[in-house]
């Protein structure tokens, strides 16, 4: 039997809540499929340990994570008591960045029994592959004049190696669904790194004949998100593309409450990281009524990357079906709790 070894990190507020249920779910997927287990380690680190130890995870936590097959994270911030700068570059960032998780991906997907903002959403399907380790976020650049006329310049990095890396994910990832990938671009306004990037996505595509590749402008796309998100399949994008396109992917699902993100490794030299997009969400913390979808479907990501893909196809239509049945927590328009969703979907999942 294959065992997967996993680092839990609950974090702060809800991220207690819908972590534990979620480790419920994975447990019962193991169990109804027989050919695998799950070993949880969890890891106390978050605000409550800042508070406690003055760090927001010991010195050597990078190291302590290295031997897991994969860490799956809650949320992480206590707003009121330790400053968000803090608690995000103390834990997440530390670990994204330590452990070389290079891509950021997200799905967008229209969720039976969920309402989306469009009017007529039609089923639309899609994966977004955001460049996660340059771009147009780089620290390349500096501020001059101060106080007088004073100017800022900004760099934008891109490097074949993290954009071959990227889109030839995007290329895989789309071979393994529905075989269509589009490169968000801007070549037509910036005209040094935006044709690097399409000169390297013409390469990589002349590799895959099979897969039915287009470029669009990153303009042009966050409005067909809006009018014809059904069109697209896979998404490859830089950093500044893909986060932007990612929230327009979230609000249209419908709830922040359901959006999973996975944070990829793709050398294969670290684990890679699995968690919902929202916070710690201290507004709700402690009533059990948060939405544990957003972690659910994390983890269904996790087992995508594991390749235990049946199982986690099981899971994801047995959160579709509990949602379309109606038991659904308040962020989306229903009554039920964190334990009544995550029960139901145990209850829905199917071999
Ligand atoms: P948030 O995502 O925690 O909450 C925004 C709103 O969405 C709140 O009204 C909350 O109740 C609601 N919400 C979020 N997740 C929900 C769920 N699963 N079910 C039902 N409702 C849900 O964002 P906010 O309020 O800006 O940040 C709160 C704390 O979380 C801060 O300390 C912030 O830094 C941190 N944060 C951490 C993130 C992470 O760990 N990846 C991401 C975003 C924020
Ligand atoms: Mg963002």
């Amino acid at each position: 039997m294959k065992q997967y070894n996993i680092a839990v990190i609950p974090g702060d507020g809800i991220g207690k809540e819908v972590v534990p249920v979620t480790l419920d779910v994975l447990n019962h997927a193991a169990e109804l499929f027989g050919d695998v287990s799950f070993h949880f380690t969890e890891f106390p680190w978050g605000c409550d340990y800042y508070l406690e130890h003055g760090e927001m995870m010991p010195e050597d936590g990078i190291e302590q994570l290295e031997k897991f097959d994969a860490i799956l994270l809650g949320a992480v911030g206590d707003p009121e008591r330790v400053p968000d700068h803090i608690s995000l570059w103390g834990l997440l960032i530390k670990i994204r960045g330590g452990m070389d998780q290079s891509l950021n991906i997200r799905p967008a997907k229209h969720f039976k029994g969920l309402e989306s903002p469009l009017a007529n959403p039609r089923d639309f399907d899609i994966m977004v592959v955001r460049e996660n380790s340059e771009g147009e976020y780089s620290e390349v650049g500096g501020r001059i004049h101060k106080g007088q006329d004073e100017m800022a310049i900004q760099n934008a990095v891109f490097t074949r190696k993290a954009s071959e890396r990227a889109i030839r994910y995007g290329f895989k990832l789309a071979s393994e669904r529905r075989g269509k990938l589009t490169s968000a671009t801007k070549s037509n306004g910036i005209v040094h790194s935006m044709p690097f990037w399409d000169e390297i996505f013409a390469e990589i595509s002349k590799e895959h004949p099979e897969i039915k590749a287009n470029k669009n402008h990153i303009d042009a796309l966050a409005a067909f998100f809006v009018s014809k998100p059904q069109d697209f399949d896979v998404i490859v994008a830089s950093n500044l593309f893909g986060d932007i396109l990612t929230d327009i992917g979230g609000a249209i699902m419908g709830s922040i409450g359901i959006a999973p993100a996975a944070n990829l490794n793709m050398t294969g030299d670290h684990p890679s990281m699995f968690e919902p997009v929202h916070g710690s969400a201290p507004d709700i913390f402690g009533k059990g009524i948060a939405n544990p979808i957003g972690q659910i479907w994390t983890a269904k990501m996790m087992l995508d990357h594991f390749g235990e893909t049946k199982m986690a196809d099981s899971i994801l239509t047995a959160v579709e079906e509990t949602t379309e049945a109606g038991v659904k927590t308040g962020d989306i328009g229903g009554r039920s709790t964190t334990i009544e969703v995550a029960n139901e979907v145990c209850k829905r999942m199917k071999v």
